[in-house]
């Protein structure tokens, strides 16, 4: 249905198709329809405050308002193009359904204004529901960290196989970055804080907004300094697109693995039935499509973060319709984020973990060439003298194609004098991950002491 624009006294004629085409958002934004109708009841009983309305104008909105929120929570509501975006389709029915009393909640405020509250809102809701789920991944983790305290794998650099390390160390690698993501999500939020309304169009409002009465009605923590800035910030956005980017970033890596783990060439783990998936042709295949797709929709969230960047970079100060651009990169992210999260938990928590293919990968590859460079160390041979023996006797083992592990105390005398009897747990790879003495490494000891500090940071955010 066509609506007279809210805005068009001083026009003549009316727009032409293709500019309300461009110009709607209602078909993105309407979903912030709670935070905005949260901000008008709090907006409405300002303007009490202030004596712009009068009690039973202010029943009547916040009345009015209640009952457009149950409508849309009903699908009850039709939202209509010509009227724009979320707040004219709102207000628009309001004065529908109480009349004048409806035509002044709009005093003393600016959709600019409006806008970014909404938005600030918005991302503070979502964001309690993105912790709640990072919480469940990190939990996750730290279960099958706890189910498999002794799994002894190879940990790789250049992606060759470098030293033993316990499973569960490295899952829990994993879960710390997750952590630092639940931080930076944290400072996201943090920069959303302050409380914009009262800044009106650009430049302030003629009326003595108590903005400190909004700050504390809407939950913010400060007020923001300046009009201008206040409505050409999308600062708090960026911040939010960028945290995203970054978890996007370590999922993917995350998702890396577990398609290489799950290869017949690997077998490190297999994941479950549930977030595998067949081939239309090949009828042996269980492809890890979830992996895949969480690796592949890192690409959108930096994609998200770089388009409200260009977007923003040459506006002058201080509201510019392209500004509107921002909605849909961070609706999209907000999604994004939520489905890889649910995604990646379903697969750790289903893998089941092959203990057995990831110790023959860590005793076949030299894997304790460091610890038995070590062990020289220890007694006394210079560490870079050590690590030449031990070199030898990789380019021996390679050559006579012995077994690493199964060299004798009296095989290794021929290479230094200084190998004795208990130079053969040297080369034993679970005794390697206990020698790892350094806090944060890969020991028993270290692994007990990140579960319980993450245990405990997850439980204080929830
Ligand atoms: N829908 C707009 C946006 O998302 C907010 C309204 C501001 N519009 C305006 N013409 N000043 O940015």
């Amino acid at each position: 249905m066509k609506h007279k624009k809210l805005w068009s006294g001083r026009f003549e004629n009316l727009n032409a198709e293709i500019t309300e085409k461009i110009s709607a958002s209602i078909n993105f934004d309407a979903r912030l329809y709670r935070q905005d109708i949260r901000g008008s009841i709090a907006h409405a009983s300002m303007l009490l405050k202030i004596g712009v309305l009068t009690q039973e104008e202010h029943g009547k909105i916040v009345q009015g308002l209640n009952e457009i929120l149950a409508e849309i929570d009903e699908g009850n509501f039709e939202f209509s193009r010509s009227l724009e975006d979320v707040h004219m389709n709102i207000e628009y029915a309001l004065t529908q359904k109480i009349g004048d009393a409806g035509k002044k909640l709009h005093t003393a405020r600016s959709r600019n204004d409006q806008v970014t509250l909404d938005l600030r809102l918005y991302l503070r809701d979502e964001c309690e529901l993105i912790r709640a789920l990072l919480a469940d991944l990190i939990e996750a983790l730290v279960t099958k960290a706890e189910a498999h305290l002794d799994v002894i794998m190879p940990a790789y650099t250049h992606m060759q196989v470098a030293q033993p390390v316990r499973f569960s160390h490295h899952m829990l690698a994993h879960a710390w970055a997750l952590v630092r993501d639940m931080k930076r999500m944290d400072d996201a939020i943090a920069s959303s804080m302050a409380m914009p309304l009262g800044a009106g169009a650009c430049a302030g409002v003629n009326y003595p907004n108590d903005r400190d009465f909004l700050k504390e009605a809407l939950g913010f923590s400060s007020i923001t300094p300046n009009s201008m800035d206040t409505v050409s910030d999308r600062d708090y956005v960026l911040d939010f697109l960028y945290f995203a980017a970054v978890l996007g970033m370590h999922l993917s890596r995350m998702a890396e693995e577990l398609v290489l783990w799950s290869t017949s060439e690997f077998r490190f783990v297999r994941l479950s039935d549930a977030v595998t998936t067949g081939s239309s042709i090949m009828p042996q295949k269980r492809n890890p499509d979830v992996a895949e797709l969480i690796r592949g929709k890192s690409g959108r969230l930096y994609g998200n973060l770089i388009s409200l960047l260009v977007t923003l970079k040459g506006l002058p100060l201080t509201y510019n319709r392209d500004m509107q651009e921002d909605k849909e990169p961070v609706f999209d992210s907000v999604d994004t984020v939520k489905l890889c999260i649910e995604g990646m938990k379903e697969m750790i928590a289903g893998m089941e973990v092959n203990a057995e293919a990831m110790r023959a990968a860590v005793s076949s590859n030299y894997s304790t060439a460091t610890d038995l460079a070590d062990y020289l160390a220890q007694k006394g041979v210079p560490f870079r003298r050590a690590h030449e023996i031990v070199g030898s006797i990789v380019k021996h083992c390679e050559k006579t194609k012995t077994d690493f592990f199964s060299l004798s105390v009296s095989d290794l005398r021929n290479f230094s004098d200084a190998f004795g009897d208990d130079a053969a747990d040297a080369l034993n790879p679970i005794s390697s991950t206990e020698r790892k003495l350094s806090q944060g490494g890969t020991s028993l000891r270290e692994v007990k002491h990140q579960i319980d500090a993450i245990k405990k940071l997850i439980s204080k955010k929830e």
